[in-house]
């Protein structure tokens, strides 16, 4: 087993992933990063790190498919002999109002955003357990936490993951392993670039801090909720949006 620390990062070669990958791996930890299907954006994130000294392995995956998450895990346990941090971040949106929200629109975004991290925290578990000590980050939403019009399948798996989160953070609280979530706000990226221009200037006219987020504002905190001071802070959730929700 190699002494360099471990993240699994779902999603993490584009938006906010890519950030969090960027910041883990330049603080010393190998990131393994997930991605379903773009692996152009995969190669060119770990060359770029790897050409920066960083250690980065890239690993093909639908979070929403559980053999696909346990089949990362055992990859990368093969590769590195350990997995210290995980990090739910793939996730999608599919915005529709409920009227015209289909039954597949709504398990589309569940079955990523909600199940995907269940299916990668149950794959890392074990694993976590038998080293007595892991810490599990999921990337939550503003969204959870307010609601929102055309989401209501995006929401539900965003509080869903609050939910999920504390009851998992109860059950491993003295196993040495922490639960959290972060919920940013409206974050600078390819899923946010969606919204159309006019909805978009109400949004950032409600935003107290009047702007969008940064990917790597929301990649600080996760590199915060995985240090190893950070061990007394469990089934929390870290808000990273501007004010929205105060
Ligand atoms: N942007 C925001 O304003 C915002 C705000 C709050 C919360 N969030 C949350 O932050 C996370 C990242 O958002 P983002 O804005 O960075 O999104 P993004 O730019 O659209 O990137 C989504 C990422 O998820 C991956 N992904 C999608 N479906 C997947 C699947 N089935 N299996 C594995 N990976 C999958 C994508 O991989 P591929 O490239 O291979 O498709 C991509 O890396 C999401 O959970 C999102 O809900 C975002």
């Amino acid at each position: 087993m190699t002494d360099q620390k471990v993240a699994i990062v779902t999603g993490g070669a584009r938006g906010i992933g890519a950030a969090i990958t960027t910041g883990l791996a330049r603080s010393g930890v190998h990131v393994a990063a997930g991605y379903s299907s773009n692996s152009r954006a995969a190669e060119e994130l770990a060359g770029k790190l790897s050409a920066e000294g960083c250690s980065v392995s890239v690993h093909q995956g639908n979070v929403g498919v559980p053999e696909d998450c346990q089949r990362v895990v055992e990859e990368v346990l093969a590769d590195r002999g350990r997995v210290d941090h995980l990090v739910n971040n793939a996730g999608v949106t599919v915005d529709k109002t409920m009227r015209k929200m289909t039954v597949d629109d709504w398990h589309a975004v569940l079955r990523i955003n909600l199940s995907g991290a269940f299916y990668m925290s149950k794959a890392v578990l074990e694993h976590m357990l038998e080293r007595g000590s892991g810490r599990i980050v999921n990337i939550s939403s503003v969204i959870g936490q307010t609601g929102n019009v055309g989401q209501v399948n995006y929401a539900a798996s965003k509080s869903g993951l609050f939910g999920m989160s504390q009851s998992l953070a109860r059950e491993v609280a003295r196993k040495g392993i922490t639960v959290n979530c972060v919920a940013p706000g409206y974050v600078e990226t390819e899923m946010v670039a969606a919204v159309p221009e006019n909805v978009l200037e109400k949004i950032i006219a409600g935003i107290p801090v009047g702007r969008l987020g940064q990917a790597h504002e929301i990649a600080r905190a996760v590199q915060f909720l995985v240090d190893d001071e950070a061990g007394y802070i469990t089934g929390s959730v870290v808000s990273v949006n501007g004010g929205m929700d105060m």
